[in-house]
Order: C-alpha cells, then structure tokens, then sequence
C-alpha cells in the first residue's frame, strides 16, 4: 500500500507548472512563477496526487482519517527539488594545493600544464579503490542533497584509461542503486589527454573511440558523452569523431564549450544535436543566434567563473534574446568545489543579472528538461515524482534565496515522497 502523505498549511505552493509550456521556459516566460498561497499537496507513495486551496480540504476530522501521516507546513514555503545537470562529483582527493598556486596567480592553464589540473585528479583515481570513491561520493551526494538537490548528472573523466573510466561509472552505477536518486550518467573520457599520450594524442582519441565507446555502451554504465572541447584541451575535429563515434551507440552529446576560447564548439554540439552545451563563458553574438535554432539547452556555470576569475556566460544576454536557460554547480576539485546551488543562484543575480525567479527555473523546470527528468521533476504537478524544498521560516519571498547567500534556506528536503 502506498502511504498516503498530506502536507498542510503551505505558505506558498511555488512551481506549479500545469499552466507552463511543455518544453522548456525561454526568454520573458523564464521570469514567469506560477504559485498558490496557503496551500496543501497530497502525496501518495512517491508521486504527487493533487494540490490546492487550504480552504478546500475539506473537515479536518475526516481529513484525519483518510491519510497515514499529516505534515503541518506551518505557512513555509514549498518550492520543486533542484536539478544539478553538470557535476564531476566522483573524485578522489580535493586539489587545495592548486588554490593556493592560483591565489599566487597562476591560471587554470597554466597549473594543467605543470601536470596539475584534470591530469592530477586522474593520477589519484587511478590509484583509488572503487569503494573509496563510491564513499567519498555518496558523502558529498548527500551533502548536496540537504543544499536541496534531488537529482544530479555525474560525469566519469578522472580515469582516463578503460579500467579508470570503467571504474568511475560503476561508483556512479552504484550511487544510482544505493542512494535510489535520480542520477544519469556521461561519459567524459575525453576530459584531457593523459601524459602517456602526451605525443601520440590520437592513440589515445583511437581508444577512446575503438575501446572505451563500444564497452561502455555495451555495459549500459553511461546515457551520455561529453567533450571538453577547448583550447589546450580537444580540438573542433576530435570532438567532432568523438561525438560521431557515441551517437552511434546512443550517446547523446552533453558538451563542454567556450571556457578558455570560443572555439565554434558550440556550433558542433547543435550539429550533433547535444542536449546541452555547457560553460560558454566566451560565447558572442554568433553562438546566440545559432543557439536560437536549435533545440540544444545552454547551460551555464556561474561558480566556474566566480572560482577561476573568468568572465561569466552573457546569461542576461541569452534570455534577452529569447533562450532558454540552465544553471548547474559543475561540482568538481578544479574549478568550482561546491555543489551548492543555492550560491549558483547568487552568483547568477549578482554576477549575471538574472532575477531570482529566472535563477529558479534555471535550476529546476529547465534543468529536468537537460536531464530529460521533464516528465518527474522540475515543477510542481499531478503526477510528477514528489521532489520538493520545504524553505526554512526565514523564507517569506523567493528574492530571500539568493539574497541569504551562503547560508542553507532549505529546511527539509523530500525526494521521491520520502523526508530525508
Ligand atoms: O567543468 N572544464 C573542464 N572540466 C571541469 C574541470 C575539471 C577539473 O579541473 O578537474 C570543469 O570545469
Ligand atoms: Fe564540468
């Protein structure tokens, strides 16, 4: 039997998407909010049965006998679980060293070619076991899940060799089953060419292609491929075979674009029909038009450039001409060691002059469309998995969120039905 849960006296109901358009929200629609004030939602096991008007619930005797649990809301406010599209959070050690060399003035380019960076990270996933990464991720799953994250993308990347990038998607396999999140899972196993290829680059895109693509899919360990296509680290042309060489086996391309340099990168991952293209820090005019065409989802980075003092993606830009948006954590040990999106959607008001609620649906209903959660996750409605915020009682408008930065607004986090 499913338990049925009823949550009563909701100050404000936030997210309610039966009225939204069912793709994601673009331009002037990413300011819209849909919410009811002094509201109830019933769940029954792990899915949202029906919502509504405190008023209309009826004689609370009754009510009383026709739930398993009643949850008094106390006029806070609920609002959807967040969605973390981009995360590298399968690592094995954190790379404090290299924040110093950067506090010293070192760039990010400049510390990867001193064998630092991504190549530093592989070194010790290497030598990690498979449970000591499963540990170490699951904890920081769990830290982001009380930050309000309910599902989360995790790439492979620090392996860099079949058994390494084999060994990351098992950990991220079994974070899967364990934690019962909704995860999925990218191939990134062209996220830097390993110093044992330092000269012979294509031996290694040959693996890659030949080797680790055809096993991996065969073993079902990944639903997608990503490419860090930028300069210093894959060319247009590799990524290009890369991406050709996936399709094939039902990876769709993800893709990391326009850190370091716009480099048409973002041109190739429509024309592969990406699902997004992630960072485009660099992007100009020319990548918003082509974006505007296409079906494949921007997705920015905000803690990226906060971290590695860069310039932030034009978001404003990017809404103002009419796209949609994403905003993901990127949690990695390099260049945003937080999985907090709370301080995401700071960064994005502050930094990229987004409004709050603009911010909120990049983290929510748009984000479920990058993850293809659309149909779960992301908003508030009949049906969809009961992944929802219960905000602190602090909260009393959504500005509060990204104005309260680096504190936790997020009392209670319940994912598919379950109060964690
Ligand atoms: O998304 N840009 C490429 N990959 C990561 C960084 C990884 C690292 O430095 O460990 C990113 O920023
Ligand atoms: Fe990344």
């Amino acid at each position: 039997m499913k338990k049925k849960n009823l949550f009563i006296n909701i100050g404000s109901l936030i997210g309610i998407s039966d009225g939204y358009p069912k793709r994601p929200l673009k331009g002037a629609e990413m300011n819209r909010i849909d919410k009811l004030d002094n509201a109830f939602l019933y769940v029954a096991g792990d899915t949202i049965v029906d919502y509504g008007d405190m008023n209309d619930l009826g004689n609370i005797s009754e009510i009383y006998n026709n739930y398993d649990n009643i949850y008094d809301v106390k006029n806070q406010f609920v609002i959807p679980g967040f969605i973390d599209s981009h995360t590298h959070i399968v690592f094995a050690s954190w790379r404090e060293e290299e924040f110093i060399m950067k506090l010293q003035g070192c760039s990010y380019e400049e510390i990867a070619k001193k064998g630092g960076g991504i190549l530093n990270s592989a070194k010790k996933v290497q030598l990690a076991s498979e449970d000591e990464l499963f540990y170490t991720a699951l904890m920081r799953v769990n830290e982001v899940t009380n930050y309000g994250t309910v599902a989360l993308e995790i790439k492979s990347g620090y392996g860099l060799s079949l058994e390494s990038e084999l060994k990351m998607l098992r950990v991220i396999k079994k974070l899967k089953e364990y934690t019962k999140l909704p995860i999925k899972s990218t191939f990134l196993g062209a996220h830097a060419i390993p110093m044992e290829y330092k000269d012979n680059r294509n031996a290694y895109i040959d693996l890659i292609i030949s080797k680790m693509i055809p096993d991996i899919a065969n073993q079902g360990l990944a639903e997608y491929v990503d490419v860090f296509c930028d300069e210093g680290f894959f060319t247009l042309e590799e990524t290009e075979n890369i991406l050709n060489a996936a399709v094939k086996f039902g990876l769709r391309p993800r893709i990391h674009v326009s850190e370091m340099s716009n480099n048409g990168g973002v041109q190739l991952g429509i024309a592969h029909n990406a699902i997004t293209v992630d960072h485009l820090e660099r992007i100009e005019d020319e990548e918003i038009s082509a974006l505007l065409l296409s079906k494949t989802l921007p997705t920015v980075l905000p803690q990226v450039s906060f971290f590695l003092k860069i310039p932030f993606a034009p978001a404003r830009k990017m809404i103002d001409a009419g796209l949609p948006l994403v905003i993901a954590s990127d949690y990695n040990p390099g260049t945003s060691p937080s999985g907090n999106l709370q301080f995401a959607i700071s960064l994005a008001t502050i930094y990229q002059k987004l409004t709050p609620i603009e911010a909120l649906n990049a983290i929510t209903y748009n984000a479920a469309h990058a993850l293809e959660y659309e149909n779960q996750l992301g908003s508030i409605q009949r049906g969809k998995k009961a992944s929802f915020l219960i905000l602190n009682s602090n909260v009393k408008n959504l500005d509060f969120i990204p104005y309260h930065f680096g504190s936790n607004k997020v009392e209670k986090v319940i994912i598919n039905g379950e109060i964690r």
